[in-house]
């Protein structure tokens, strides 16, 4: 039991409050104390759930003298009003990925935590997953040489789940390069070491009934050489967790048989409404409690290729291809697949020990979003400016 656990409020009580929040329940270093929603309900059963006070504006949670740090849940395009108001008063900041829609959102929001003087954690991503941690670790010892290549896919439903109507509107945040790009990005900047030089991509809108980017192909490249190809597609009929062995993105066993679930659930709403309500039944307070993941959380097949032997991810560890023989090293379990995340925001508060993840991380990430979008559109390779590596150095203007 810590004696100090980080008081925790919540701006959003959504779907991604529901998918954090095992990790938060498991953990004794957050104890969560008050939220923030418009709708009574999922404030109810957050003040039932435990105990804590809830409001209905933002200045109020901010104002709360019991909140020390804020988890920013809310949908992208207002990350930037809640962060700000968060860090001017005072409190840290987790804000789920990505930071924001625009970079000038995102330089505005480092500065006012900057100003502060409050932590601003860009998080869940999967780049907190322990496998990615485990590889991380691997590159860092050196056995391997240096890391030369990598191969990161994903072929999901993601374009079918139910979702709000600005989701499926590029200008505001919609489509998979803002809320799904930004995990693969975010995972291979982190093995690559960070500091990306180029990209050039093309982008698929395949669907006109959902009118915005479903599907990319990238290639990143870095200025220590390493490169990397990004693939996504949410318009997938083969799922790719069927090469992670049908393990789902949340470390769940996955049903093969649960084929089309989501193009079938679709087929039954009739309006953006009817589809944003079936959205709020998967969200906190609608929605059942997650099971507990029997596996780590997942983005997808990714290969490192080094130079004296690849590495390969699994939801439950990293295979290691040596030049002469292979091994699996088991990842550590944990209360929770998030439980990293915590590991992240608890040193950066106690320990002033920021992870990785910080505001600046999330914009380079965040900077690669758009150079996929407007290479896609020139035809032309993007170079990227604000990037940062895993020490923290920025990129030279
Ligand atoms: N890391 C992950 O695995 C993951 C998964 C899902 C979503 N997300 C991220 O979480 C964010 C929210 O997405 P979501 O899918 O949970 O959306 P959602 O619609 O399910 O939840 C958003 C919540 O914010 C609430 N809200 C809206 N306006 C508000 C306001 N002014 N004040 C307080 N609360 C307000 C809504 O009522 C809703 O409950 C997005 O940025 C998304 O990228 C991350």
């Amino acid at each position: 039991m810590t004696s100090d656990p980080i008081r925790l409020g919540v701006i959003g009580l959504g779907r991604a409050f529901l998918l954090t929040l095992p990790a938060f329940q498991s953990d004794s270093r957050i104890k969560l104390v008050a939220a923030c929603a418009p709708r009574i309900e999922s404030r109810t059963a957050f003040e039932d759930a435990f105990g804590g006070k809830t409001y209905e504006d933002i200045s109020s949670i901010c104002a709360d003298e019991a909140v020390e740090a804020i988890y920013v849940a809310t949908p992208h395009q207002m990350h930037a009003a809640h962060v700000i108001a968060a860090a001017k008063s005072g409190k840290h900041v987790l804000v789920d990925k990505p930071l924001a829609i625009s970079m000038e959102d995102g330089d505005a929001m480092i500065a006012a935590c900057a100003q502060s003087g409050v932590h601003l954690i860009v998080g869940p991503s999967h780049s907190f997953d322990t496998p990615v941690q485990q590889a991380r670790a691997l590159i860092d010892s050196g056995e391997l040489g240096s890391v030369r290549m990598i191969h990161a896919h994903n072929y999901t439903d993601f374009l079918y789940r139910p979702r709000r109507p600005e989701e499926l509107r590029t200008d505001e945040g919609g489509g998979v390069i803002f809320s799904q790009a930004i995990h693969q990005i975010d995972i291979v900047r982190l093995l690559a070491g960070g500091m990306g030089r180029q990209v050039m991509a093309m982008t698929g809108n395949w669907d006109p009934d959902r009118p915005t980017e479903g599907a990319y192909s990238m290639l990143l490249n870095f200025e220590n050489g390493v490169f990397a190809s990004l693939t996504y597609s949410g318009y997938a009929h083969y799922d790719s967790d069927e090469a992670m062995n049908w393990v789902g993105e949340l470390g769940h066993d996955k049903d093969p048989e649960l084929y089309g679930v989501a193009r079938k659930a679709l087929e039954t709403v009739m309006s953006p409404e009817a589809e944003a309500a079936q959205k709020q039944t998967r969200t906190f307070g609608s929605a059942q409690e997650l099971a507990p993941a029997a596996h780590h959380e997942h983005f997808g097949p990714i290969t490192i290729f080094c130079d004296h032997g690849d590495i390969r991810l699994t939801p439950d560890g990293i295979w290691i291809y040596g030049n002469k023989e292979r091994r699996f090293i088991t990842a550590p379990e944990m209360a929770s697949p998030r439980t990293t995340v915590i590991d992240a925001l608890y040193n950066a508060l106690r320990t002033n020990t920021p992870p990785v993840q910080t505001g600046k991380w999330g914009l380079a990430s965040l900077e690669v979003c758009h150079a996929i979008l407007a290479s896609a559109e020139s035809g032309n390779p993007v170079q990227l400016t604000r990037q940062i590596d895993i020490s923290g150095r920025e990129q030279a203007s």
